[in-house]
């Protein structure tokens, strides 16, 4: 083991001085297939470093921000969407179903123009101190919801259907408008786009897998409708001013009865195995029998896709993009350039899982939201093969070509997108770490990858070069071109690593790999979410800190440059707590982070939590919020 971190260690730093030194990828021969020369223009384009002065670790059962910032609790699970009484606590099904949902996670800000008459020009806009907040709500604890449990499993076997009706509709997503007024945020009370997303929101499956016979159930007999998004987890943004939202963990939500298994077709139990469908799951299968896979066999495959929505459009009906595949999407980033086809990244967050690429069929057209709003119900998805070189290919799923045939249990593309996991299985794409966030440097036009760990491994491959990886890794990717100007489209690519999670000391356990000394408090593990600002850092949320000592939190970072991977601390979570969302504001005055799952360390519970945080009232109980993050001086974040 250290031997191989060693061998790491080696080449990372060799590449780095090559780096340095000005030497191209391409030139030191670690890079290189394809047709087209790559090279690393000046290291000017998004190279700042982050200006303030990093944290310590902490753990805390409240909140911190770097020294210049202050962090406000904007909303919190439970609140009015705006213009409602105060929360009454246990929270009543009637009320969540119009309420704040528990466990935020991404975060999308979408302006609203001041001068606009209707929604169609809002999209255009900068606005920064006025706009919509998106908001995703990954899953549910009814054990820090409702009092009178001993624990997560405890309270998911005994909850009553009232209970059970409150945490369905605790998830999913919201819309809130809010406005910046003296350097500070409120939410708006009565807006008209407020909205609710739950599960049992009317949404069209569109795209190659709609109409399939395994999309179809015994409600629903097109395979074109389902009620209800999932697990959803993060997400993205269009130029055309959509949101998407990822269905990541939605196989946590069903459960199936031993007692009648001989109910589900054979391919549909491997298929569900393969999302571990587990038999003492599915609690909502109480109050509705469609979470039970043994009652509606194909219901969860209606589940693991991109929705898009409109958040401009209160009553837009969300869509389900199949041609972007079925897996634990973390959520899909795009890369949008006049004339040429949509890029979007996906990661499959799951341990040995995959990284994918759709490609469009048709181009975007700048400014043409007509046309651009359909670009994601037609094209090509791709999986990613890493090789030990640095180079790397992206091979297309589709039905027909190579493994993906009736030999295999495909018969059309729907098989294919239904089952994308085992058609890049069979494909061969390298096995990740679990791949979380997937963000494009707007500056250099590299992509960066977290992966966030993966402790189930018995050998490593060079794109996740530690056989136990505790602390998770970043991987940068470099379609041909140059910075700034890279073709995502291509179907090769470079590859790097840009850290490896973990502590900077030497010999310390686990090993983390940098770009050289850095700040107490520097060193993170368990990158999830990530995001660029407008200097081009990258800022990175952890998920798991806590089991080294320490809250998670969020870290900044140069891609580029002498400072490139020497991360610092910028905020800290209360105990027990993800940060999940990081979503900056146009201006990069105002940075938004959902604070997930406050208090689910040292056995909390409703009665007896680790944190109150953030309201520290004994008549509450901790609730995952959102925070906006700006600076005192009303400056940029991070300067
Ligand atoms: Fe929901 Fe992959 O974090
Ligand atoms: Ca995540
Ligand atoms: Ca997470």
């Amino acid at each position: 083991m250290s031997e191989l971190f060693n061998d790491i260690a080696d080449r990372y730093l060799k590449r780095r001085q090559f780096l340095s030194a000005g030497a191209t990828l391409a030139g030191i021969g670690l890079i290189g297939c394809g047709t087209r020369k790559d090279s690393s223009r000046p290291a000017t384009l998004g190279s700042q470093p982050p200006g303030f002065a990093g944290m310590p670790h902490r753990l805390e059962t409240f909140h911190s921000v770097a020294e210049g910032y202050r962090g406000e609790v904007l909303i919190r699970w439970g609140d009015s969407l705006g213009g409602q009484p105060p929360t009454r606590f246990p929270i009543s099904s009637e009320e969540q179903r119009d309420r704040f949902g528990y466990n935020n996670d991404f975060i999308a800000y979408s302006p609203l123009d001041q001068q606009a008459a209707n929604g169609t020009e809002h999209r255009a806009s900068n606005n920064s101190q006025h706009g919509l907040l998106s908001i995703n709500h990954e899953n549910c604890y009814p054990h820090l919801m409702f009092p009178g449990f001993k624990n997560r499993f405890d309270a998911e076997g005994l909850t009553n259907d009232e209970q059970v009706k409150s945490s369905i509709y605790s998830v999913g997503h919201s819309v809130i408008e809010v406005e910046k007024i003296n350097n500070q945020w409120r939410v708006i009370d009565n807006s008209p786009y407020q909205r609710r997303i739950t599960p049992f929101t009317a949404i069209e499956i569109t795209g190659p897998a709609a109409g399939s016979e395994r999309l179809k159930t015994s409600k629903e007999n097109t395979g074109r409708q389902v009620l209800g998004t999932l697990g959803n987890c993060a997400g993205g943004k269009t130029p055309w001013g959509t949101v998407l939202i990822a269905e990541e963990n939605f196989s946590e939500f069903f459960g199936l009865d031993p007692a009648h298994i001989a109910n589900i077709p054979d391919r549909e139990l491997t298929n569900h195995r393969r999302f571990a469908v587990e038999e003492e799951g599915g609690f909502w299968a109480r109050v509705d029998p469609r979470f039970d896979v043994t009652n509606e066999p194909h219901e969860m495959n209606r589940f693991g896709w991109m929705v898009e929505y409109n958040p401009y459009d209160p009553d837009s009906i969300p869509q389900k993009r199949t041609a972007l595949g079925r897996f634990e999407h973390e959520g899909a980033t795009l890369v949008c350039k006049e004339g040429q086809p949509v890029v979007a990244y996906s990661g499959d967050d799951a341990e040995h899982q995959y990284l994918y690429r759709f490609v469009s069929e048709k181009a975007y057209r700048e400014g043409d939201h007509q046309h651009n709003q359909y670009l994601l119900e037609s094209g090509t998805l791709y999986c990613a093969v890493f090789n030990e070189d640095g180079t790397g290919q992206w091979l297309p799923l589709l039905y027909g070509q190579g493994p993906l045939t009736a030999e295999n249990g495909f018969y059309n593309q729907a098989d294919v997108l239904i089952d994308t996991r085992l058609a890049a299985q069979l494909l061969g794409a390298t096995k990740m770490d679990r791949p979380e966030d997937v963000e494009t440097n707007p500056h250099t036009d590299r992509t960066y990858v977290a992966l966030t760990k993966n402790k189930h491994k018995l050998s490593a491959n060079a794109a996740n070069p530690k056989v136990q990886n505790p602390a998770g890794h970043i991987v940068e990717i470099l379609p041909p071109g140059v910075d700034g100007q890279r073709d995502h489209s291509q179907h090769y690519f470079s590859w790097d690593l840009l850290l490896l999670g973990g502590s900077d000391q030497t010999g310390a356990k686990p090993q983390g790999l940098y770009g050289g000394q850095l700040e107490e408090g520097g060193w993170f593990a368990n990158p999830d979410n990530i995001a660029f600002d407008a200097r081009g850092r990258l800022w990175i949320a952890s998920d798991g800190c806590q089991s080294f000592g320490f809250a998670d939190g969020l870290w900044c970072t140069a891609t580029v440059g002498e400072e490139r991977a020497k991360p610092r601390h910028f905020f800290s979570c209360p105990t027990g707590a993800e940060l999940c969302g990081p979503e900056f504001t146009p201006d990069g005055k105002t940075l938004f982070a959902a604070v997930q799952h406050p208090a689910t360390d040292y056995q909390s519970r409703y009665d007896q939590p680790s944190t109150r945080w953030p309201d520290f009232d004994a008549a509450i109980p901790p609730r995952p919020s959102i925070v906006a993050i700006t600076k005192d001086n009303g400056g940029l974040i991070g300067d």
